[in-house]
C-alpha cells in the first residue's frame, strides 16, 4: 500500500468521478461540487496561494482537499481549507491526516491563517485548529503567523 499526496495543477477529473458518486451518496455535496467548478472553470485552486492535493492509494484516487482564498473573510491573507473528503474504505489510515498537512504547509507563504467549517470538530482540534464560537461561516482556524 503506497499513500501519495499530489498536488494537483490539472485536474482529470474522471479520476474524482468514483469519490463524487460515493460522497453524493452519503449526503455529503462538497465533492460534487468540487468538480462542477472544477470544469465551469469557477474554482481551480489557482489563485494567489491556492492549491488543490489528491490522496493517491496505488494509484487510485481515494481523498481529496483544496485550499482557497477565503470567500468570506474579505481578505486576502486568510486562507480556506475545502472539500475535504477521504473515501469511507480508505479512512483512519491517516490519509485525511496527510492531506490537511498538505494544505497547511502550503500557505505558510501566503496566508496568516486558514479556516473552515466543519462537523469533524475533534479531526481538525487535533491538528491544532482552534474552535471558533460566534462565526457563522467558521468553527475552526488555525493561526499561520503571529499577526493578523
Ligand atoms: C474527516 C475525514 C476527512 C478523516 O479522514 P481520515 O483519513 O479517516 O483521517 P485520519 O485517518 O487521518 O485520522 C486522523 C485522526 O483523526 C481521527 N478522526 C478521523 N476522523 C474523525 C472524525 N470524523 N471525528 C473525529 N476524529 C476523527 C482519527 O482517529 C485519527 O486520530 P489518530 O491518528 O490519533 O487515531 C473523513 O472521515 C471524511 O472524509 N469524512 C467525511 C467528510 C467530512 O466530514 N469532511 C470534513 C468536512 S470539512
Amino acid at each position: 500500500m503506497s499513500i501519495v499526496i499530489e498536488k494537483s495543477r490539472t485536474l482529470d477529473v474522471t479520476r474524482i468521478d468514483p469519490l463524487v458518486t460515493r460522497s453524493s451518496s452519503d449526503g455529503f455535496r462538497h465533492v460534487e461540487c468540487l468538480r462542477d467548478e472544477w470544469l465551469s472553470g469557477v474554482n481551480r485552486f489557482d489563485g494567489p496561494g491556492e492549491a488543490l492535493f489528491v490522496a493517491a492509494l496505488d494509484g487510485r484516487a481515494v481523498g481529496v482537499c483544496g485550499l482557497n482564498v477565503d470567500p468570506y473573510a474579505n481578505n486576502l491573507s486568510v486562507g480556506r481549507v475545502r472539500r475535504l473528503y477521504v473515501a469511507p474504505g480508505s479512512r483512519r489510515r491517516g490519509i485525511g491526516r496527510a492531506l490537511v498537512a498538505a494544505v497547511v504547509a502550503e500557505p505558510r507563504r501566503s496566508f496568516c491563517k486558514v479556516t473552515l467549517r466543519t462537523n469533524a470538530d475533534l479531526f481538525f482540534r487535533s491538528m491544532g485548529f482552534e474552535r471558533v464560537e460566534g462565526v457563522e461561516a467558521v468553527t475552526n482556524q488555525l493561526m499561520l503567523h503571529d499577526s493578523q
